[in-house]
């Protein structure tokens, strides 16, 4: 097991308020990590750490839209603790598909607006280029680090857009933003992992699939009839997987894709 201990590791991790982010915070610090929850959410980024040994865990507030709070993000950290050993690129901006966050037009392709398609590369790729940015220095430095860009079943294949369809209620559906920007999350990190070889950093993307979280009845039958195992899965069933990427575990493993769907994308 000692392979995967992260004792001492320090371990950036952003979009950390959000429903899986909260549940990576205390596994990783369970492995022994001194972790950075990151968010634009400063009140939910100090929730997710408040159970947490203060002396090992941070809460920063950042806006992974702005190149100089990501910048100011790392300084700060790399002030603190004089090392950075993982960035997790976690944050993302991933829709609901309720009628609440569908907005008045919908997220139909054909009339999605153009700053919305924006915001969702703001966030979802840029966002995670400029602290793989902003990290690089210091990892190659110490001639280590391990990036995680978190990226999904989705970025892999497209959307079933049948999951998201109603007969009784408006049209709802998966936006074409999500797929564009999480299989872009791929193609950043076999460029990292390229472009970084012989440093000592490694770059790999962790490919998720999908997290129940109070669904409809309905919902979670479709999705899960579309897995191998024959359901959601649960918000920390990911720990595993990301502790392994983040430790020596991993340590003959670059460029690649790791993937926890359920078996989803086998069939
Ligand atoms: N939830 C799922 O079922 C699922 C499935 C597959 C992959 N994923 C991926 O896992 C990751 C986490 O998903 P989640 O469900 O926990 O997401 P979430 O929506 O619950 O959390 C996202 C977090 O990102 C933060 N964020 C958004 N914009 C930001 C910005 N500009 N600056 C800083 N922080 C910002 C939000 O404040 C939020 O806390 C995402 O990359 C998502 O694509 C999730």
């Amino acid at each position: 097991m000692r392979s995967f201990d992260l004792t001492d590791r320090v371990v950036i991790l952003t979009g950390a308020a959000g429903l899986i982010g909260r549940h990576y915070l205390p596994a990783l610090a369970d492995a022994g990590a001194i972790v950075v929850a990151a968010d634009r959410d400063r009140a939910g980024a100090e929730a997710a750490i408040a159970e947490l040994d203060a002396r090992r865990a941070l809460a920063v507030e950042v806006d992974l839209t702005r190149r100089e709070s990501v910048r100011e993000m790392v300084l700060d950290v790399a002030r603190r603790f004089d090392r950075i050993d993982g960035l997790v690129n976690n944050a993302a901006i991933d829709p609901k598909f309720d009628a609440e966050h569908q907005g008045e037009h919908g997220l139909d392709f054909e009339s999605l607006p153009l700053d919305q398609w924006q915001a969702s590369l703001d966030v979802n790729l840029s966002g995670a280029f400029l602290c793989a940015q902003a990290v690089a220095p210091l990892m190659q430095r110490q001639q280590s680090g391990s990036v995680v860009n978190i990226s999904s079943i989705y970025g892999l294949v497209g959307p079933d857009q049948r999951l998201y369809e109603r007969e009784d209620g408006p049209r709802q559906v998966k936006p074409v933003t999500y797929t564009v920007t999480k299989a872009g999350l791929i193609g950043l990190t076999r460029y990292l992992a390229t472009y970084w070889r012989g440093t000592g950093i490694r770059a790999n993307t962790l490919t998720l699939g999908g997290v129940f979280n109070a669904h409809d009845d309905e919902f979670v039958r479709r999705y899960s009839a579309r897995t191998l195992l024959g359901r959601m899965a649960q918000a920390d069933e990911y720990n595993g997987a990301l502790i392994f990427l983040l430790s020596e575990a991993s340590a003959y493993m670059t460029g690649a894709n790791l993937v926890v769907d359920g078996g989803w994308t086998a069939w």
